[in-house]
């Protein structure tokens, strides 16, 4: 159920898209359903308020999931009630509502297997605040459910509450969905009564707790910025038992698609993000910041280094202060140091950006050196053109080269060079002006009597 405003956020995003570390809520909710092995085709997302944009989101991320429309938000009774023609065929529905990010893959097999057991299953906690949740009634082996709005003093104090999370034998759904009225408080048509009805027709119902940990729901920024922290902690957790070391679990931050290996270091104040690969032995320095990125064994990344979407191979180094993005990758035993940016490039084995260097569609091959502040001039204000430089190259610091160009095998090129055309392999490029020396010309400048002459007179006024 992802239908509901969600007022108490007061964003104009929809609740369910609302990010846990780097993902939307809602992928929380249905990567768990595909964990335990419910196809996507068996999965609907009950979309209404916002609808479009959750739509959009899901088709693209989990493109199999069926989208069911509920247009107006009467409430979660009347939510699925909309969606009965998808689910009538079945033999059993989970309902969850759709801002359970926290649960995980054991509690909804667990779920799942009390359809053997009863017409209709909850999922509760034993809540230290009680606040809003709707209220668990035990009553001679029945459950029901009476909304925080509706319960008497008395239920108020109940401290087992509604996760929102059902199971139901659809034959025993099917004989209540149609009975649930918006006779009460808030004028909605609310699931839970669908127990109690239940109740009085025969059918059986029950519950179990589960820690309120997994069953913290997300409803204002607050709650998200806890469930947010909570998942970090979850995952970091995850992380250290698979032998990875961080230094210190407060500043990391590491997203649910992120996969570590083994004797992989982690420093201070690192993100590593979306479907980020890091592999046995790497070394992430302070202030690094990851998002798709795939580092083979023993990457070394300095410190300070900012990945989009690329790659470095074993044995490659980074930074400090390296930008690499657009789907550039280091081979191995390759380097990128301080301040260099590579943009949509490929660096070939065992060879050197080492500094101040912009490297954009370009591609190096192997043992290649690129003298401090070379550049690529790859954009002539329209479009965006490639280098090539071959393999054993030596490019001179400073360099221009000026694409569309390439520099050929084993040659090289002269600091300060603006490169323009091709330079054939084992040659020396040179495109620089020559020096000139003007003999005597400080002499016959006013060079030495001016800098005298500014050192020694006193600022005007200052008597
Ligand atoms: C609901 C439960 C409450 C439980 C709590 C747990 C009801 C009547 N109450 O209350 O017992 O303790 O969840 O968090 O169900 N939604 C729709 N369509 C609607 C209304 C809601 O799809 O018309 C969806 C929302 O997007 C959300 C879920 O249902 O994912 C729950 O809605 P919410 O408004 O958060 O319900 P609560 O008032 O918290
Ligand atoms: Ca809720």
């Amino acid at each position: 159920m992802a239908a509901g405003k969600g007022t108490r956020m007061k964003s104009a995003t929809p609740k369910v898209l609302q990010p846990v570390l780097d993902r939307p809520i809602i992928d929380y909710v249905i990567k768990n359903i595909l964990t335990i092995g419910i196809s996507p085709e068996n999965i609907g997302v009950l979309v209404g308020s916002g609808g479009e944009q959750v739509e959009g989101h899901v088709n693209k991320e989990f493109p199999e999931v069926k989208i069911l429309w509920q247009h107006e938000q009467l409430g979660t009774g009347h939510a699925v009630r909309c969606a009965r023609e998808w689910w009538q065929d079945y033999e059993n529905l989970i309902v969850l509502n759709g801002d359970l990010p926290m649960m995980t893959p054991e509690s909804l097999n667990e779920l799942i297997s009390c359809c053997e057991q009863h017409d209709c299953t909850v999922i509760t906690f034993n809540a230290a605040n009680p606040g809003a949740y709707g209220r668990i009634i035990r009553e001679n082996n029945h459950v029901s459910i009476i909304e925080f709005k509706d319960a008497s003093l008395e239920q108020i104090k109940i401290r087992e509450v509604n996760a929102g999370c059902y199971a139901f034998r659809v034959k025993a759904l099917e004989s209540v969905i149609d009975l649930i009225t918006n006779n009460n408080a808030q004028k909605e048509y609310y699931l839970t009564d669908a127990l109690s009805l239940m109740n009085s027709q025969g059918f059986n119902t029950g519950a179990f707790a589960m820690p309120e940990e997994e069953m913290q729901g997300v409803n204002n920024q607050r709650e998200l910025a806890e469930v947010s922290r909570a998942m970090k902690e979850r995952i970091i957790n995850h992380w250290l038992n698979e032998g990875v070391r961080i230094l210190d679990i407060n500043s990391v931050y590491i997203g649910s698609d992120v996969t570590l290996a083994p004797d992989v270091v982690i420093m201070p104040n690192v993100q590593i993000w979306g479907k980020s690969q890091i592999n046995e032995g790497c070394y992430i320095g302070s202030g690094s910041i990851l998002n798709n990125a795939v580092l083979g064994r023993n990457v070394k990344l300095v410190a300070y280094v900012f990945i989009e979407d690329s790659e470095l191979k074993d044995f490659a180094k980074a930074g400090p202060f390296c930008y690499m993005r657009e789907h550039s990758c280091l081979e191995s035993h390759a380097f990128a140091g301080k301040f260099v940016e590579l943009k949509n490039s490929h660096v070939g084995e065992n060879s050197k950006v080492p500094h101040l260097s912009y490297m954009g569609d370009a591609t190096l091959g192997h043992d290649v050196n690129i003298g401090a502040g070379s550049i690529t001039c790859n954009y002539d204000g329209v479009r965006k053109h490639k280098t090539r430089v071959g393999d054993n190259c030596f490019i001179g610091s400073d360099t221009m080269l000026v694409a569309p160009v390439e520099v050929s095998d084993n040659a090289a090129t002269a600091a300060g060079s603006v490169i323009t055309q091709q330079v054939p392999g084992n040659a020396l490029g040179v495109g620089r002006a020559r020096q000139v020396n003007i003999e005597n010309w400080v002499l016959r400048s006013n060079l030495h009597k001016t800098s005298t002459s500014t050192s020694t007179s006193k600022p005007e006024g200052d008597k």
